[in-house]
């Protein structure tokens, strides 16, 4: 089947905001003296904000919080988030990953972010890649997060592909799965590579123009 559309992940993909979120995640762990570290912020990898907030709580040995102590902790670590993204200028997206996206376009596919982040287009402005997808699927109009498959399917719908015409890229094996789960084909990166599942694994962002060529 013909790839047409190409869907990308946003955070270990197109920027680096994982080791931010670890940061500001592990603030509010170490505050409430729960045990955090990288191994277990890979599994926050393509998670909404309130099920990352979720498996941070799995260590936690204090008394039941409420979900209201609990939506109030997951703001604060946005907050703390936030404060970091603010740093992020263009120098943080490599000319490689800027000049593969433009290559793709110009050989005629159609391009889309699919991320679980509802700060994507903010993190998108400050490094300056607003316009360079055709379109934006984000934490801001889905209702489920990866595993499910409905940031790549409305990415899809945004773009009027059919989900099989559709490549994911993704650095989480959720996000793999995500993507297998709405028919469509998978490419991983980064930590991801070791998930078997995928159809490609990309060394590097540009391995890409390797396996989608001029149509
Ligand atoms: C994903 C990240 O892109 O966005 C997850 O991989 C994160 O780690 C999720 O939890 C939600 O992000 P935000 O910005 O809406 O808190
Ligand atoms: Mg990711």
């Amino acid at each position: 089947m013909e790839i047409k559309a190409v869907i990308f992940d946003l955070d270990g993909v197109i920027v680096f905001t994982d080791q931010f979120h670890y940061q500001a995640w592990k603030k509010i762990a170490d505050e409430m003296g729960i045990y955090f570290d990288e191994k277990i912020n890979n599994r926050l990898r393509g998670v909404s904000r309130m099920d990352s907030l979720e498996i941070i709580l799995e260590r936690y040995e204090g008394s039941l919080l409420s979900q209201e102590k609990k939506e109030e902790l997951a703001e604060q670590k946005n907050g703390f988030y936030r404060e970091l993204l603010k740093t992020m200028t263009p120098a943080d997206v490599s000319d490689e990953v800027r000049d593969t996206l433009a290559a793709l376009r110009q050989r005629g596919y159609k391009t889309a972010l699919g991320s679980s982040s509802r700060n994507a287009k903010f993190i998108l402005e400050r490094v300056g890649l607003l316009e360079a997808f055709d379109e934006i699927s984000d934490g801001t109009n889905i209702t489920k997060s990866k595993p499910d498959p409905e940031v790549f399917l409305k990415a899809a719908e945004f773009l009027g592909e059919k989900p099989e015409h559709c490549l994911v890229v993704e650095d989480a094996e959720a996000g793999i799965e995500a993507g297998i789960a709405g028919g469509m084909r998978t490419a991983a990166i980064g930590e991801a590579v070791s998930c078997e599942k995928a159809d490609y694994k990309l060394r590097q962002f540009s391995d890409l123009l390797e396996i989608l060529h001029e149509k």
